[in-house]
């Protein structure tokens, strides 16, 4: 009896507990109707809908990053895209001219032809080689002088040759020299130097030429190609100078430079004369000038296309990065879009002077012993500098 007054007492414990329990939690849900564990439905949406942006580059780099992003990829179908972010119109073939944009940009009638050219052919990347050299890195050059030029400039080709861009052994080091080019069309009245550029790649064996019309918005063009190009016949060069046909570069100190370097360093290095800050100008007489129904918002930090100095390694992941930026047409601008891709930003080096050095240094041979790179100078003075630089009798303090 005692046993069975002490399991009632028991069981009524338990119950007033479990009581004391239900009643707490009523209490609370009771608190949650009013909002804790209701479904809240926002009233409205909590991401901002992608809407295409008003400027045309813009909103083609919505388009690339739209389809290019691993989270979003494969769970759309064209139908259900509008029509701006619509896939098909980036694997339509993207070289054939795409009159589309010229109802897409509502400015586009009054904009200067170069712009008309550039948006007709933005999609465009691949060209065929006209003349190309397989055999330049067949030993992987520890350096590779590459160097944007054109068709008729025969003369600096030839003073880079004799001075800053010898190929062969500098410092121990092997260093091999391309003359990048496109063609000069005759649609642009250009005279055909086609033979004499034929004879000059015979004999020299450093042109690469691609079938694309050889123009300044049309540079984006041939650095893509250019990276492309390391990937296919040089991907086994250490360090790859690119620049202008007007510039004189001290081939010495940039391996002085490049031998100094830590392995860490080494791997990511881009270096140059580093503008930061900058953005699209918008004075029509400016040679920069980016209309605003192109391109709103600021440049990324980026080194002068004058030249500037990077590592083969990152020149694969420049290649890589380069399939996810739309073409620009400021080169070199381009190059930082496709560095900040990577998450890297370009390096500034006080040695390259693509705003010249003082004047009363010009003549001046200990001026360039440090330098790496000083841009504007004429062939001759190519090689007169390099003259000075390679003379045992040259002590400077
Ligand atoms: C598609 O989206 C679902 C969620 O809606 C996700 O689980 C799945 O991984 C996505 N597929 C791909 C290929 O990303
Ligand atoms: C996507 O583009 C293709 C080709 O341009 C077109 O046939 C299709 O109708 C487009 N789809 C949408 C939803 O706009
Ligand atoms: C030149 O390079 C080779 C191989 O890298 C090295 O063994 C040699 O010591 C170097 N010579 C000089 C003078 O630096
Ligand atoms: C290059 O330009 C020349 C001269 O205008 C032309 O005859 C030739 O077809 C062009 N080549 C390519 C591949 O565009
Ligand atoms: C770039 O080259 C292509 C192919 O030759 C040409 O159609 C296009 O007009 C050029 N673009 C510019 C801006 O010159
Ligand atoms: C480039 O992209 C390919 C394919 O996405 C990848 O396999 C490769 O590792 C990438 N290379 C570099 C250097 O990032």
């Amino acid at each position: 009896m005692a046993l069975l007054r002490r399991n009632l007492k028991i069981f009524v414990t338990v119950m007033m507990v479990n009581l004391f329990i239900f009643i707490l939690i009523s209490r609370n849900s009771g608190q949650d109707k009013n909002g804790l564990h209701k479904v809240v439905i926002p009233s409205k949406a909590f991401w901002t809908k992608l809407l295409p942006h008003p400027a045309y580059w813009n909103q083609q780099q919505q388009v690339l990053n739209f389809h290019s992003n691993p989270v979003l990829q494969g769970n759309w179908t064209a139908a259900e895209l509008p029509g701006w972010l619509n896939a098909s119109g980036l694997t339509s073939d993207p070289c054939r001219p795409n009159y589309k944009v010229t109802t897409q940009i509502k400015d586009y009638n009054s904009l200067p032809d170069r712009f008309k050219d550039f948006l007709v052919y933005m999609r465009c990347r691949s060209y065929a080689a006209i003349m190309d050299q397989p055999h330049v890195c067949r030993e992987p050059p520890f350096l590779l002088l590459a160097v944007k030029s054109l068709a008729p400039h025969f003369d600096r080709r030839q003073a880079i040759r004799q001075s800053w861009g010898r190929a062969g052994v500098t410092a121990n080091r092997t260093v091999a020299t391309v003359f990048l080019l496109g063609n000069t069309t005759a649609g642009d009245h250009h005279p055909d130097l086609s033979a004499m550029l034929r004879y000059e790649g015979e004999r020299h064996r450093d042109l690469i030429q691609w079938g694309f019309r050889d123009s300044f918005f049309n540079l984006t063009v041939k650095e893509v190609l250019f990276l492309e190009w390391i990937q296919a016949r040089c991907a086994g060069a250490r360090f790859i100078f690119k620049g202008d046909d007007d510039v004189f570069v001290n081939t010495r100190r940039i391996l002085e430079f490049l031998a100094g370097l830590p392995e860490p360093r080494a791997k990511d290095l881009f270096v140059g004369d580093v503008i930061t800050n900058a953005g699209p100008h918008r004075d029509k007489k400016v040679k920069y000038f980016i209309p605003e129904s192109m391109f709103v918002g600021t440049y990324p930090p980026y080194a002068g296309g004058g030249g500037y100095l990077f590592s083969g390694d990152l020149a694969a992941r420049l290649h890589n990065a380069s399939r996810q930026v739309a073409l620009y047409p400021i080169d070199d601008v381009y190059t930082g879009m496709c560095l900040q891709k990577l998450g890297l930003a370009p390096e500034k080096h006080k040695g390259f002077r693509t705003f010249n050095i003082e004047e009363k240094y010009r003549y001046n041979p200990c001026a360039y012993k440090s330098l790496m790179l000083v841009h504007p100078r004429t062939p001759q003075e190519m090689i007169q500098i390099w003259s000075w630089l390679s003379s045992p009798g040259l002590t400077c303090q």
